[in-house]
């Protein structure tokens, strides 16, 4: 929406986090594959990730997010206005998470949504979010990120069961008070020509589950990593840049920036493209590897409550996955 047709800004006004109890290391996978620990470490900055036990679901680790956005905000289930939770691991293919975290948190007048947009899923979900607060058709909206990779790993596949964990993180949004915090700008992005180089094959309608497609372990995640890593380093630099210099900003400009976090190498040269102070990246891949949408949130959240971000500080967001999509997010931070 062009800025002269906005009601209103879309603030973020409170944040928060699940990660489950149960820390998987890398000397814990060593014993599954053949991997090492300085292998994971050099190749992705990846220590150690949390897994839910096999009988919990995804929408356990969103309903924590949500109830403990409404206690930090002071709010009730009543107050939220929308759910959207961005997902690939729904607990069924219907109907939506969204719908049981907004039973869950007994928000009783939201409506609910998933959206699926892999590791993109957080930066598409909050732009998305925003805009129902933007044209004024709602007051406050919940947007959580919330992924159990465990479920989608081959523990016989060692280019890929060592990147990835679960949890869950969100946001609630609502109107700026002041009109200057909240979301300033986006870019998003989508192309589906490479679907197959990051995919879960079977289990939709193109391949539903047989005992065949279970014997082929294809209901787990496949990667070319060698092709999604060059797409992640031009994608996440060149979004990211292209945002903030189209808003008149450098990188020196941003008080945080938080990528998603897949590979610590893809992140140190998006953040070296943007000319931008280390400590102004947050980073916790070394210990929660890369938990698809819920990545930003988790350590948005982390950022948060670390009390790293005042209030007028610039934050950019930026995601790049399956789809393959990208794209970018640019904050004000405050009420
Ligand atoms: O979040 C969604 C988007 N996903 C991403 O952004 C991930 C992008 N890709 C990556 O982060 C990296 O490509 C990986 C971390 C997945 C792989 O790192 P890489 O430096 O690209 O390694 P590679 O795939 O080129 O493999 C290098 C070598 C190969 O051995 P040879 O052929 O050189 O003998 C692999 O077989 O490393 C081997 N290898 C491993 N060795 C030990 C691959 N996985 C492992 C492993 N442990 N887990």
């Amino acid at each position: 929406m062009a800025e002269t047709e906005k009601k209103f800004r879309a603030a973020i006004t409170a944040t928060a986090r699940f990660l489950p109890d149960k820390v998987v290391t890398n000397a814990d996978i060593e014993k599954l594959v053949d991997t090492s620990d300085e292998w994971i470490r050099t190749r992705t900055g990846i220590v150690e990730r949390r897994f839910l036990e096999e009988d919990e679901p995804t929408s356990k680790m969103a309903i924590a997010v949500g109830a403990d956005l409404l206690r930090k905000r002071g709010l009730s289930g009543d107050d939220i206005d929308l759910i959207i939770v961005a997902t690939i691991t729904p607990d069924m293919v219907f109907p939506a998470t969204a719908c049981l975290v907004q039973h869950g948190i007994g928000a009783n007048r939201a409506w609910a949504y998933d959206l699926s947009a892999a590791c993109s899923g957080f930066v598409y979900a909050i732009t998305a979010g925003a805009q129902f607060i933007e044209t004024g058709a709602h007051r406050r909206v919940m947007v959580i990120g919330a992924d159990k990779m465990s479920m989608l790993l081959d523990f016989t596949d060692r280019t890929t069961c060592v990147l990835f964990g679960d949890g869950a993180g969100g946001v609630i949004l609502e109107r700026s008070e002041d009109g200057a915090a909240g979301l300033l700008d986006f870019e998003l992005y989508a192309d589906g020509s490479s679907v197959d180089c990051l995919y879960v094959k079977a289990g939709g309608s193109r391949a539903p589950a047989t005992h065949q497609t279970v014997d082929a372990r294809e209901h787990y995640v496949r990667q070319e990593g060698a092709t999604v890593f060059k797409f992640a380093v031009s994608k996440m630099a060149e979004v990211s840049v292209s945002l903030i210099e189209r808003n008149g900003l450098t990188g020196t400009d941003l008080k945080l920036f938080v990528p998603h976090q897949a590979n610590k190498r893809i992140i140190d040269a998006a953040a070296e493209r943007m000319d931008l102070p280390k400590d102004r990246v947050v980073l916790n891949i070394d210990r929660c590897a890369n938990t698809t949408a819920a990545t930003i949130p988790i350590a948005l959240s982390e950022a948060d409550d670390d009390g790293r971000l005042q209030s007028g500080d610039l934050l950019l967001m930026t995601g790049v996955g399956g789809g393959l999509t990208w794209g970018s997010a640019l904050f004000r931070w405050g009420h």
